[in-house]
């Protein structure tokens, strides 16, 4: 498999720190977790099962754990969700909600619990009691229904843990959510109650076949139509859908006096005399081995659920040991989610397909005959690359055996050989790009084919998806599919193109009307105009250069002209850059047909300008939106910035803090100083939290101001900047 590569040595006994290759393959799989993040959430273009996701991750989470100086500020260990939506309002949770850790055996729960019993501290707690409430883990959309006595006022989703998007309204068309509580109270001044957001299986089925009669889109799975559903500017299509919203915890609460729940199971009571529905056969086990019997037969009936399902989760039962163990940078100590095994099923492999992505690599992909696995029906199932098809042998014609883990992402797990036809042949991958026809390469080391002809159809698209896409311009309003026709009739060759179209060039199209043409080329003007060099570099899809590299690069040269100008020793001289990004993007300025690309822009007036440093008076809107990142309602700290004692300072932080650590980042680029990822000699400020860790002991050998929690607030005030 290609992204599970060399593995790393093992650490000889007495040496205090990470070796050279365990650094080098976290950094590995810190990127390529990263990368199928962004595959899977942003392009809907998966290319490993969610199993070999699973596998990447634990490995990251346990190098992290050995050595936590290895665990970036931007980790996806840290991340708890996927991307936010844009065109929804987004707001800060009251407290971060919190993803869960899994198990995948007895024995590892058989760890969990004894983990757990180390945080719980008995000399200083007491015994600990042995009681957990368990229930069936729901596949759907995690959501918080704020209640203020007894009253709906807000629901946010879960976005990505500590920034939601409002779905409010959306929220209170769901039928079995509680508008208000029932029964007569008292009621909580303030309750924040968590739980998922589903599709019944049965009311998903019908849902596709409609929309396949009207020949719309098709969701994947359950968990997608009922996201689909919920995050909608229209909620009138919220509304024509049927979802359900099961309660499984709370966030704050602000008890009345004498009315406190003082256990999950009676939080779970109380849910449901409130009106909530909660997650079916709930049911409180007395000791760790109840817990284990219990999630075998939540296992064993799997298929029964009516809704999605993907495990069990075990939550200790009494809510103060829950507030005492409390959460890892990631996690709930007292909960964790027991995952179950892929479901397994064998279907015909009908043809394989070969895909070229943004970047030229070529991804080959199993045509199946459709087949429900899990509750979805399963049709296409990535092959990843040659060496993978070559190892697991699958040939076209092959039954094969498909497995699905819980998720969404189906895998082909290998032939059934006594089912092969006898005239099966082995697959010979296509050596000419199935594009654009260019020969494709395959470079020493790697395992992906690539097509390097910067005008190949299918690169060409991805690119320009790419461009207006939340990780680039952030083009409100223009779909994959409107730019699919436009690069396929022609019309559109480059991102630039796109500034160029006009009303009556789009109205050529079918179904394109002049109210559509008009938002599009609206929409195109105002991502012109408010085109940060941030968001232009982010755009251009330079490969190892994601949003915080783009913004990083954004604050230290003046345009694009002084970034193309910029030699590999200057931009590693900047933090988190090192040889590969440096190389990506020396190689990206010497490609002629990029350097014409940065013309055109120019001509169009595409040109936004950074660098405070450099470019001292014109800091701006530039150093603006640098520091203020995408957070729209955050207070414009605009001429403090420049010269606040933040600005362009780089930052870590380390250890709890009281915030979410993903919160006090935020606060700081408002601040204009630079979250990084590391301890350095270039690192200005390290904000310490309680269990600091190894990276204090660094930052103070290496002279670095070390500032605590409170200290950091001040700091923050003194820049203007209100939490
Ligand atoms: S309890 C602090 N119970 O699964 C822990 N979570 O991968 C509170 N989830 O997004 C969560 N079913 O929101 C809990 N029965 C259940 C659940 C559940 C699904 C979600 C959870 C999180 C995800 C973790």
């Amino acid at each position: 498999m290609k992204a599970v590569q060399n593995s790393f040595q093992v650490d000889i006994a007495g040496v205090s720190g990470p070796t050279a290759a365990e650094r080098e393959r976290a950094r590995f799989l810190d990127r390529e977790l990263t990368r199928h993040n962004y595959l899977y959430h942003t392009l809907d273009a998966p290319e490993i099962s969610d199993e070999e996701y699973d596998a990447l991750f634990r490995e990251l989470v346990a190098l992290e754990t050995k050595w936590p100086e290895l665990r970036t500020s931007h980790s996806p260990t840290l991340r708890v969700g996927g991307q936010l939506l844009t065109g929804l309002e987004k707001k800060d949770h009251r407290r971060r909600m919190y993803g869960l850790d899994n198990v995948f055996s007895v024995e590892e729960w058989r760890d969990f619990i004894a983990r757990m019993r180390r945080a719980w501290d008995e000399p200083v707690n007491g015994p600990m009691q042995q009681a957990f409430w368990c229930d069936p883990k729901l596949d759907g959309l995690a959501c918080e229904l704020v209640y203020e006595k007894g009253v709906l006022t807000e629901a946010l989703t879960r976005g990505d843990g500590v920034t939601g998007e409002v779905v409010t309204e959306a929220v209170r068309t769901i039928r079995t959510v509680p508008l208000r509580f029932c029964g007569d109270g008292p009621f909580p001044e303030l309750i924040e109650v968590r739980g998922e957001v589903v599709m019944l299986k049965a009311d998903f089925a019908e849902l596709n076949s409609r929309q396949v009669s009207l020949g719309q889109k098709v969701f994947a799975n359950p968990r997608n139509a009922a996201a689909g559903s919920l995050r909608q500017l229209d909620i009138s299509i919220s509304r024509s859908r049927r979802l359900h919203f099961l309660a499984y915890s709370a966030g704050e609460v602000r008890w009345p006096p004498a009315f406190e729940c003082k256990t999950q199971h009676s939080l779970m009571e109380r849910f449901a005399e409130w009106g909530f529905q909660t997650p079916p056969g709930g049911t409180l086990c007395r000791s760790a081995a109840e817990v284990e019997a219990y999630a075998e037969g939540v296992r064993a009936h799997r298929a029964e659920y009516p809704m999605e399902i993907d495990g069990a989760v075990a939550k200790h039962d009494d809510l103060e040991a829950q507030a005492v163990l409390g959460f890892t940078a990631r996690a709930p100590r007292f909960a964790i989610a027991f995952k179950f095994p892929a479901q397994q099923v064998e279907t015909i492999l009908r043809a394989i397909e070969v895909q070229v992505g943004r970047t030229g690599v070529l991804t080959p992909v199993a045509v199946l005959e459709p087949v429900p696995v899990g509750g979805v029906v399963v049709s296409r199932a990535t092959l990843h690359n040659e060496d993978e098809i070559a190892a697991r042998d699958v040939r076209v014609g092959d039954t094969v055996i498909i497995q699905r883990a819980g998720d969404v992402i189906p895998e082909i797990v290998g032939p059934v050989l006594g089912k092969r036809p006898p005239e099966s042949e082995p697959f010979v991958f296509p050596h000419d790009c199935p594009a654009c026809g260019e020969p494709v390469h395959r470079e020493p080391g790697q395992s992906a084919w690539r097509c390097d002809n910067l005008a190949c159809p299918a690169v060409r698209l991805r690119a320009i998806i790419h461009f207006v896409s939340q990780a680039g311009l952030d083009v409100q309003g223009i779909g994959k599919k409107w730019i699919a026709q436009l690069v396929e009739s022609g019309r559109v060759l480059s991102p630039a193109d796109l500034f160029c179209l006009r009303v009556e060039d789009l109205l050529q199209f079918e179904r394109m009307g002049e109210i559509l043409a008009g938002k599009f080329v609206d929409a195109m003007e105002e991502a012109r105009d408010g085109a940060t060099l941030a968001r232009l570099v982010s755009a251009l899809g330079i490969r190892h250069v994601g949003e915080q590299t783009a913004r990083l690069l954004a604050r230290s040269f003046a345009d694009l002209d002084a970034l193309a100008a910029a030699g590999a020793e200057e931009l590693q001289a900047l933090p988190d850059v090192g040889p590969e990004v440096a190389a990506s993007i020396r190689d990206f300025f010497a490609t002629p047909a990029n350097l014409a690309l940065m013309e055109r822009f120019r001509t169009l007036g595409l040109w936004p300008h950074g660098g405070q440093e450099k470019n001292g008076t014109d800091a701006g809107n530039e150093a603006g939106e640098a520091v203020l990142g995408e957070d729209e309602d955050a207070p414009r700290a605009s001429g403090n910035v420049a010269t606040s004692p933040l600005s362009d300072k780089t930052i870590l932080f380390t250890g709890t803090l009281t915030m979410p650590r993903g919160k006090a980042q935020r606060l700081a680029e408002r601040a204009g100083a630079l979250p990084v990822g590391g301890v350095s000699k270039k690192l200005d400020y390290l904000v310490v939290g309680d269990k600091p860790g190894s990276k204090l002991a660094k930052a103070q050998s290496l002279g670095v101001t070390v500032l605590d929690e409170a200290a950091f607030l001040r700091l923050l005030e003194e820049c203007g900047v209100t939490l």
